[in-house]
């Protein structure tokens, strides 16, 4: 069965029919689901998801674009949060230079003190890092965060720059751009990476992949981007699912 690695499901996107499509993930091959935080609102609502549904998994952290509204009494709050256990990772976390704000000095340092945190909880990362490449790849290998582990999420960076981030020790998790017919890159992504090293995210309700282009995104549209990959791979699509599934695991340990 497939893992979602990536999903933000507490979004208003979902406000109509949250638990009609939630329990309808087993039914359509979803075995589990990690339900991502990013800012302290989608953190605690991602916590109430895994609470009420057992095969959903929760990440607590402040994505960049959200750290102009952390403080230290908010990052304490973020801490115990991180510690409960249906809670798998740190993320997401990392730099968003897209916008202007906030200031990125700002950005890179909740960045930092979220890897710290990841650090000293003993949990993977996961990484949203958005045209600002080489300032994460920095931070990262400054702080030795691949001794922490997690994944870099809805990679879109080069095939090299990839490679260096395996080489640290991170996964990289593949959505629905390598389905778009202008995603030449990330093919050569898929291509340049070990299928031990990837896995599966939807990043929902955002970026559905082909043919569902352009509508809101569910893990049910994970199956087109098993697919695509098998194809790039030249394997067989179970195979992916198979091994990404058992990254997934291996990755968040459940
Ligand atoms: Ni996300």
């Amino acid at each position: 069965m497939i893992f979602e690695t990536h999903a933000h499901y507490d979004d208003e996107a979902f406000d109509e029919d949250r638990d009609i499509l939630l329990s309808s993930m087993r039914e359509n091959e979803i075995e589990y689901v990690v339900n991502v935080g990013a800012s302290l609102k989608s953190t605690a609502a991602s916590i109430e998801l895994a609470r009420n549904y057992p095969f959903i998994y929760a990440a607590a952290g402040v994505h960049p674009s959200e750290t102009g509204e952390l403080d230290e009494a908010g990052f304490a709050w973020l801490k115990e949060q991180s510690l409960l256990e249906k809670v798998v990772a740190v993320g997401e976390i990392g730099l968003d230079y897209y916008w202007d704000e906030p200031a990125h000095e700002i950005q890179k340092f909740w960045f930092e003190r979220q890897l710290d945190l990841a650090r000293e909880i003993k949990k993977p990362v996961i990484i949203h890092s958005r045209d600002a490449a080489k300032d994460t790849f920095d931070i990262i290998a400054a702080k030795n965060a691949g001794e922490i582990g997690g994944v870099v999420h809805c990679y879109s960076y080069s095939a090299e720059m990839a490679v260096e981030y395996v080489k640290m020790g991170f996964y990289i998790g593949i959505g629905g751009v390598v389905t778009f017919k202008n995603g030449k890159k990330m093919k050569e992504v898929v291509e340049a990476l070990p299928m031990e090293r990837i896995l599966l995210e939807t990043d929902s309700p955002y970026l559905a992949p082909e043919p569902n282009r352009g509508k809101r995104n569910s893990s049910l549209n994970l199956v087109y981007i098993a697919q695509k990959i098998a194809e790039i791979k030249g394997i067989a699509y179970e195979e992916v699912v198979e091994i990404t599934s058992r990254n997934a695991k291996c990755v968040y340990q459940i």
